[in-house]
């Protein structure tokens, strides 16, 4: 791979031993994915930040990094972490896995990073079109690729605190033109009931895709909360880091291309797949992160409701955008359901809630959680998940 005098410079220890270990892990992926040179980023955004899941692990390299001088060189965001403190009380963590996730945190910040623990860093910051990223949350890299116009490659943790830490990517993927065009068409042939019938139809897409860019037809109206977690379910469902839309049917930019028509019955299927339980206890929104419009919607379902005293409800959002809406948020609040910050469900201890069933509206969530926290799901719309917390029969 090309270096400039300067890149060189680096690689060679002459910026510092975090600078130089940062580039030799770009330099490395860059020549394994065959990148000619590395591009300036405008933005990094890191994953990796719960302690249930990276463990011991990331700390002792963000410490290890830490004490090498490494500071960020762009502007950079962070993934959210396991708990929101307003919830501790509920999870009764061990003490040592709470100090050992906020010393998780604090160390991305001593980095530089700022802590913003959301999976939606385009609400806080919206990437230039055009620009390159290191971003590592999936769901944020299709939103990055497909709604904000910017150019990033699907990330894993090292290698976006790598590329922060330089200011640098390697040159490939989907930062070159030609490889952000379509790769296989769907035409969608029914009208989806809800977002969640839209989201699996697009966790399908995911599945059927592979690494290939997909153009969907037949889609029409779609808000930003939707396109979001239309990406999200595709980057679940598989490798996808962007997709493309289209008004048209046939012919045009998806001629050529593998075809693959969805029915309503074949989303059906997904939906019944990813749910296992009718009795959810806990209920969520939010994965990705509540937009403000969603925030908006569900205080609006909330009106004159009352959660049941034997369910919870939580709506995860951003820090960010529960300071910046608290009309919004002590609206939902009124109905005894949690506006939750800085943390994602699905890499949370709900193990240790006293629930083993958990209704939600993200295929994303319904997908890892059985896993990650051996619970069942219910795949709900948001307006179905305000009824399943608020009414009883
Ligand atoms: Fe965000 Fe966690 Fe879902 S990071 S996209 S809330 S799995």
């Amino acid at each position: 791979m090309f270096l400039t005098r300067e890149e060189e410079r680096a690689l060679d220890g002459e910026l510092g031993p975090a600078v130089a270990l940062a580039m030799r892990i770009l330099v490395k992926l860059g020549d394994l994915y065959g990148a000619e040179r590395l591009v300036l980023i405008e933005s990094a955004h890191v994953s990796g930040i719960s302690y249930k899941t990276g463990g011991d692990a990331a700390l002792d390299f963000l410490k290890e990094l830490h004490q090498m001088g490494a500071r960020v060189a762009v502007p950079s965001t962070t993934n959210p972490c396991g708990f929101d403190e307003r919830i501790l009380s509920l999870l009764d963590l061990p003490e040592e896995v709470m100090r050992r996730q906020r010393e998780l945190v604090e160390l991305y910040g001593r980095l530089g990073i700022a802590r913003t623990l959301t999976c939606t860093p385009y609400y806080l910051r919206r990437p230039k079109p055009g620009a390159h990223l290191a971003w590592a949350e999936s769901s944020a890299v299709v939103y990055a690729n497909s709604v904000a116009g910017a150019c990033t490659n699907r990330e894993g943790a090292p290698s976006a605190l790598a590329a922060a830490i330089v200011g640098r990517t390697p040159d490939h993927g989907l930062h070159r033109p030609e490889n952000r065009q379509p790769g296989m068409a769907f035409e969608v042939l029914f009208r989806p009931a809800d977002e969640v019938e839209l989201w699996a139809m697009g966790f399908l897409v995911g599945q059927v895709a592979g690494e290939a860019v997909p153009l969907i037809s037949g889609l029409k109206g779609l808000s930003d909360w939707e396109l979001k977690g239309l990406g999200a379910a595709m980057a679940s469902g598989g490798m996808t880091a962007m997709f493309l839309l289209t008004e048209e049917g046939g012919g045009g930019a998806s001629s050529g291309l593998e075809k693959v028509q969805i029915g309503q019955e074949d989303v059906r299927d997904v939906v019944e797949k990813l749910s296992s339980t009718d009795e959810p206890e806990l209920i969520f929104i939010g994965c990705p992160h509540c937009s403000r419009e969603e925030l908006r919607l569900v205080a609006d379902l909330l009106r004159g409701r009352r959660v049941r005293e034997d369910r919870q409800l939580w709506v995860c959002t951003s820090r960010h955008l529960r300071d910046a809406c608290p009309g919004l948020a002590k609206a939902i609040e009124a109905s005894g359901a949690l506006v939750l910050a800085d943390m994602c469900v699905v890499v949370s201890w709900v193990e240790r809630l006293s629930v083993r069933t958990v209704a939600t509206n993200s295929p994303k969530a319904a997908y890892y959680l059985p896993g990650l926290s051996g619970v069942e799901v219910r795949l709900a719309s948001l307006r179905e998940c305000v009824k399943l917390a608020c009414s009883r029969g």
